[in-house]
């Protein structure tokens, strides 16, 4: 059978858009390309489709020797202060970029003190700003937190750089990385943040807006549709469909609003969330409330657009979403080296 040559992303496809009714005939080797006019309206409310290039900062161009030094740091353990902790450990790879629990849980099993939830990694190259209330600029930036923060790793500059450091294999790396093996803290989060530009996750959604009709099957085109017409677009939009900053709530109540003290920045907005694998990223919202996806949509209706969605549309919105479950890029975990005489032992208390 031809359809094993396939990549699972189109062998999903042809799947759902044929259900399990037996097809006469050949498999079509070439991509049909039928436009619809949901495409068009689909692209003139802001849903863009991922880039076919990796997006790069200036000053922190990417290479696979940085990429790869990246990984190895977004899975090292040993640069927190207790060893046990890595960017993996709240971000995890093999579980759509999350924990899944509400509040992050770091050092010394410490929950985020403001009860906030840890947002996907995957696709957050995409967004404006990074964190809920949007301080960062970008990915290297906020590397730069989360190693240092009590609640997560509870690190320092030093630990990290001793760390490093007291691994030859880091010095050779580094010096692969950027033309130097002196090591620097922001070195470290730079390349952290080049090998975060590469989680991105194309799917169905994409091969359907880039022209592909049969990409999405007729639930999931109508759930877009109601999408786009309730105006979840003002704000779910761009690459991310998601990424901006914005009032939260905007209308409507958040039922859930004391649960954590977090308010949004300043002004009150909020990092609008990737939509991208959101049915892989339960539990919601900054303080991780709610579970349930279809719960979290009428809540959206509610407080951001001041509307009530019926349960079928929730329903079509939910099977949208599944449309934006992406492939994910291939991760092979890393072999870390071993530890030396001088690496900086773990500190648990
Ligand atoms: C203890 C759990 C924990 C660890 C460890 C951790 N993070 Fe996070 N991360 C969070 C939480 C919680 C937030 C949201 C915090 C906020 O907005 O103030 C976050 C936010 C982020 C964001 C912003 C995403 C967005 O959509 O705004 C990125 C990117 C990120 N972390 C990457 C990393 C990297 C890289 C590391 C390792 C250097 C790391 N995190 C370590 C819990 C963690
Ligand atoms: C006015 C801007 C705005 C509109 C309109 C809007 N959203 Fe949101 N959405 C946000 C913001 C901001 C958040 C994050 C709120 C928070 O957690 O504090 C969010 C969160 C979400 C989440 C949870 C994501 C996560 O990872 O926690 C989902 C799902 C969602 N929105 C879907 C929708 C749907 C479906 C619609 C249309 C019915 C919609 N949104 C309309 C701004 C908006």
């Amino acid at each position: 059978m031809k359809n094993i040559a396939l990549s699972s992303v189109t062998a999903l496809l042809l799947l759902s858009s044929f259900g399990c009714s037996e097809k006469g005939g050949d498999t079509k080797e070439e991509t049909p390309k039928v436009s619809e006019p949901l495409m068009e309206k689909a692209k003139s409310a802001g849903l863009l489709p991922i880039p076919e290039k990796f997006v790069e900062k200036v000053g922190n161009e990417l290479n696979d020797a940085k990429i790869e030094l990246g990984k190895k740091l977004y899975f090292e353990p040993r640069i927190s202060k207790s060893n046990l902790i890595s960017c993996n450990t709240c971000h995890n790879l093999a579980t759509g970029g999350v924990d899944g629990v509400s509040a992050a849980i770091g050092h010394g099993w410490t929950a985020n003190p403001h009860h906030l939830n840890s947002p996907t990694v995957y696709n957050a190259v995409f967004a404006d700003r990074q964190f809920w209330d949007g301080r960062d600029p970008d990915l290297e930036k906020q590397a730069q937190g989360p190693i240092l923060a009590g609640p997560e790793m509870a690190s320092t500059v030093e630990i990290v750089v001793d760390t490093i450091k007291s691994m030859p294999e880091y010095l050779i790396d580094f010096k692969n990385a950027f033309g130097s093996s002196e090591v620097t803290y922001e070195k470290a989060t730079m390349a952290i943040g080049a090998f975060e530009r590469t989680l991105v996750t194309p799917s169905r959604f994409d091969t359907y807006i880039q022209g592909d009709s049969t990409a999405m099957t007729g639930v999931e085109k109508e759930g877009l549709e109601i999408f786009i017409d309730k105006g979840c677009t003002s704000c779910h939009n761009g690459v991310a469909l998601g990424g901006s900053m914005q009032l939260f709530p905007a209308i409507g109540e958040f039922k859930y609003a004391n649960l954590g003290d977090f308010k949004g920045n300043a002004g009150g907005m909020v990092k609008t969330p990737t939509l991208r694998n959101i049915l892989e990223t339960a539990p919601y919202f900054h303080n991780g409330a709610t579970f349930d996806i279809s719960e979290t949509v009428k809540i959206m209706g509610e407080t951001q657009l001041g509307i009530k969605l019926s349960d079928d549309e929730v329903s079509k919105i939910v099977a949208f979403f599944g449309a934006l479950e992406g492939e994910k890029p291939e991760v092979t975990y890393p072999v870390l080296p071993a530890s030396t005489s001088t690496t900086p032992k773990p500190d648990v208390n």
